[in-house]
């Protein structure tokens, strides 16, 4: 194995919908960047999933692609020390796929949440591809072809990662004839093939757009972007209502107030936001527009040196920096992504002879 490492693995991914943003970053990517390290950590670009509503599209997803991991690099996500893994290059992925397909009741995969609430919220109505509750099952398939130990998202993600975890359990059950009543904890050493993953929300599971409302959301048009301009950063903080309508030296409520929770976010020094929340509480002269300001400062200290990173980037001589990126990375994925499938297939009597993908 080029890669051989004793580190726990992490694996979780993104769907390439267009650039990453604020939400993204204090959901999951803050987390990645902290168990770079200590975890083998796999990254995964879900350029499949994004088919399930943009299948005439596929031109648009490989740009996205190519954005997403220049997002990746930007924040700090290391390919020499993290796996890239670019989904439609692990074929291992769409055959687990089809095995785990079989192991969830159809009815379990159409009552998952996040599953109804994305139909909701794009107004999918019943017009959703087959495909579309599909790449649910797929997700299960992107995890467990890593055996990670570890899978850090959202809050969004949570309901996945739990049908990740049954699919998991039933198969160490049927085949690897792990007791039905064995520990979560207890199953590789009971001779199951898969661990059963735990998810790890970010300090931030969900972070409310600049409409004060919803998740941050590109769809929704809330979203600031890693790769916004500091002047388009301080028109989004700008434009948010704060709640109410106050004058500096009134009292206000900093807890119905969206732009708090962009401080409590992205401001460092705690002890400053609770003084700020106090003033505010107080009407001890702290406008809105004070608060933003100092929010605004939060945030370009954060994205400053990711704009920085991702200048360098820029161009056909980043995109073939990412794309070699993308190839070493399928690369060492499908190192163990095949050894997963093998194993599978072994416990269930499905293994004919090794197989090698002729992996240039
Ligand atoms: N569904 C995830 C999202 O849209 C992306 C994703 C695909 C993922 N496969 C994954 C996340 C596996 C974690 C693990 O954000």
């Amino acid at each position: 194995m080029g890669n051989a490492s004793t580190k726990a693995r992490i694996l979780t991914g993104d769907t390439p919908t267009g650039r990453l943003h604020l939400g993204h970053y204090v959901g999951s990517l803050e987390n990645r960047l902290a168990l770079q390290d200590e975890y083998d950590c796999y990254f995964l670009i879900a350029n499949m999933h994004a088919l399930t509503t943009r299948a005439d599209r596929s031109q648009e997803i490989r740009a996205d692609t190519i954005e997403i991991v220049k997002d990746w690099l930007s924040v700090g996500i290391d390919p020499e020390r993290s796996t890239i893994v670019l989904q439609s290059e692990i074929p291992a992925i769409s055959e687990l796929s089809w095995y785990f397909a079989m192991l969830l009741p159809f009815n379990r995969v159409m009552r998952n949440p996040t599953l109804k609430t994305e139909i909701e919220a794009k107004g999918l109505g019943d017009t959703y591809s087959f495909g579309f509750p599909l790449y649910a099952v797929g997700q299960c398939a992107d995890i467990l072809v890593f055996r990670p130990e570890l899978v850090p998202v959202g809050e969004d993600q949570v309901a996945h990662i739990e049908m990740t975890r049954e699919v998991a359990r039933r198969f160490n059950q049927i085949y690897c004839g792990v007791d039905p009543h064995a520990e979560d904890e207890e199953h590789e050493r009971l001779g199951g093939l898969f661990p059963i993953p735990r998810a790890l929300v970010g300090r931030v599971g969900r972070l409310v757009g600049t409409d004060g409302k919803h998740k941050m959301s590109k769809s929704l048009n809330n979203a600031i972007f890693l790769s916004d301009t500091p002047k388009q950063v301080k028109k989004k903080i700008n434009s948010i209502y704060p709640g109410q309508s106050r004058n500096p030296d009134e009292p206000g409520d900093p807890d119905i107030n969206p732009v708090f929770t962009y401080a409590d976010a992205f401001i460092k020094d705690k002890e400053f936001v609770a003084e700020l929340r106090r003033r505010y509480r107080e009407g001890d002269n702290l406008g809105d527009g004070h608060v933003k300001a100092f929010v605004i400062e939060a945030i370009e200290e954060l994205l400053g040196p990711i704009r920085q990173r991702r200048a360098r980037l820029e161009g056909e001589e980043g995109d073939r920096r990412v794309l070699e990126i993308i190839r070493e990375g399928a690369r060492r994925a499908n190192e163990i992504a095949e050894e997963t499938l093998h194993l599978a297939k072994q416990r269930m009597g499905f293994d004919f002879g090794p197989r090698r993908l002729e992996l240039p």
